[in-house]
C-alpha cells in the first residue's frame, strides 16, 4: 500500500481518516478557507428573515448550503426546493403560487403552491436565472409584500417565508443584458454567498476524496478505497466542471469498479488524465509571498516566461508558439511585440551563442 505520509499538493494521503483540520459542518466537508468565511456567514444569516442568493458552478453544493441554513434558522416550518429550471413556464407560476379549481384547463380542484407549502418554513429558488420576465415581476411582489395570489384566485394569502435563491449563471449579466429584472437582482442578493468551484479548492480533494470514498464503501459494504499519490494528483489538476457532484460520482463508480483497495490512474476514465495531462501546469503551487507581491508585475513575468518558452521549444516559430499556448496567432504577436520580447529572445540568444 501507499507510504501514507506522501505529501500530494500539500494534503497528506490517507485513507478512512481525515489527516488535516477541516470542517464538516452540516454536511458540507471542507478545509478551504473561502468555504470556512462563507460558514461564517451562514452562522450570521441563518436566523435572520433576509434572503440569500447562492451563486456557483454546478455541483459546487448550493442547495448544500441552503439546506444548512434552513437546519440552522430554527424555523417550524419544511425547506421547500423548486428547480425554476427544470418546470415548464407555464407551470411555474401555479407551482410556486398554486392555483384555484378550473383555474385552466386541467384544474380540477385548487392546489397551494410551494409558496404555501413553505409556510413558516424556506423555500429555495434554485436555477433563478431561468425565471421569465413575468413571473419574475410576481416574485417581486411577494418578497416585497409577503403575499401570494393563487392562479385563477382573487384573494391574495399572506405567507410567512424564508426565500432562498441560487443560481450557476451570472445574474449581474443577465440584467445588463435586460433578461433579469434589477429590482428583483437587489431583492435576491441581501446576502450573497459565492461557492468557489472545486479547482479552486485544492485543499479539498484529499479530504472529499476520501469522505465519499468512506461514504460509498458503508453504502457496498466494501473496505474504503485507498487514492495512489499519482490518482490524488490527477484529482487536483482535472478541471471538474460539474464540481462536487462529477467528483462523488466518480468515487462512487471507482468503489463499485474497482476490485481490489487501491485506485491507481488505470482505474481512471481516459478523459481525467488526458485533460490533467493538458492542464499540467499546476499555478497553485505557487505560493503566495508572506508579505503579499506586485500582482501585475508577477502576472507579467509569468506571461513573459511562457511566451518566451513556447518561442525556442518551436525556434522562433510563432504560429507554432500561438498552437502551444493556444492563443491567437494574432494575440501572440501583438503581446510579443507590446511586451518587447522579440528583441528579448534574440539577445538571450545571441548570449547563449556567445556562451557556448
Ligand atoms: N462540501 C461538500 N461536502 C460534501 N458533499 C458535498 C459538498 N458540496 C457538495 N456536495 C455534494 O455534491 C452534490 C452536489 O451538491 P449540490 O448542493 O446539489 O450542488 P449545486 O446545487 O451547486 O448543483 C450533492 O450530492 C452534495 O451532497
Ligand atoms: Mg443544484
Amino acid at each position: 500500500m501507499f507510504d501514507q505520509s506522501t505529501e500530494v499538493c500539500g494534503s497528506p494521503v490517507v485513507s478512512g481518516i481525515m489527516s488535516r483540520r477541516h470542517q464538516a459542518f452540516a454536511g458540507i466537508i471542507t478545509a478551504n478557507p473561502e468555504m470556512e468565511k462563507i460558514f461564517h456567514v451562514i452562522e450570521k444569516v441563518a436566523g435572520t428573515n433576509s434572503t440569500v442568493l447562492i451563486l456557483g458552478e454546478s455541483g459546487t453544493g448550493k442547495e448544500l448550503i441552503a439546506r444548512a441554513l434552513h437546519e440552522l434558522s430554527g424555523l417550524s416550518g419544511p425547506f421547500v426546493p423548486v428547480n425554476c429550471g427544470a418546470i415548464p413556464d407555464n407551470l411555474l407560476e401555479s407551482e410556486l403560487f398554486g392555483h384555484e379549481k378550473g383555474a385552466f384547463t386541467g384544474a380540477v380542484s385548487s392546489k397551494p403552491g410551494r409558496f404555501m407549502l413553505a409556510n413558516n418554513g424556506t423555500i429555495f429558488l434554485d436555477e433563478i436565472g431561468e425565471m421569465t420576465p413575468n413571473l419574475q415581476v410576481k416574485l417581486l411582489r411577494v418578497l416585497q409584500e409577503r403575499v401570494i395570489e393563487p392562479v385563477g384566485g382573487v384573494k391574495s394569502q399572506a405567507v410567512n417565508v424564508r426565500v432562498i435563491a441560487a443560481t450557476n449563471v451570472n445574474l449581474w449579466e443577465k440584467v445588463q443584458e435586460g433578461s433579469f429584472r434589477e429590482d428583483l437582482y437587489y431583492r435576491l442578493q441581501v446576502v450573497p454567498i459565492e461557492l468557489p468551484s472545486l479547482s479552486q479548492r485544492p485543499e479539498d480533494i484529499t479530504i472529499l476524496a476520501n469522505h465519499f470514498s468512506n461514504e460509498y464503501a458503508e453504502q457496498n459494504s466494501r473496505r474504503p478505497l485507498v487514492f495512489s499519490p499519482e490518482v490524488l494528483q490527477v484529482f487536483s489538476r482535472y478541471r471538474w466542471p460539474g464540481n462536487i457532484r462529477e467528483f462523488e460520482n466518480l468515487v462512487e463508480r471507482l468503489t463499485i469498479l474497482v476490485d481490489g483497495d487501491a485506485v491507481y490512474t488505470e482505474h481512471l476514465p481516459r478523459y481525467l488524465c488526458e485533460q490533467s495531462e493538458a492542464d499540467g501546469f499546476d499555478w497553485r503551487r505557487s505560493e503566495l509571498p508572506e508579505d503579499g507581491l506586485d500582482f501585475n508585475s508577477v502576472v507579467d513575468s509569468f506571461e513573459n516566461s511562457l511566451i518566451l518558452q513556447a518561442l525556442e521549444r518551436t525556434g522562433g516559430n510563432k504560429k507554432a508558439a500561438a498552437e502551444l499556448l493556444n492563443l491567437n496567432r494574432t494575440t501572440l504577436v501583438e503581446k510579443i511585440k507590446k511586451k518587447g520580447l522579440g528583441q528579448k529572445r534574440d539577445e538571450e540568444q545571441i548570449q547563449l551563442k556567445a556562451a557556448r
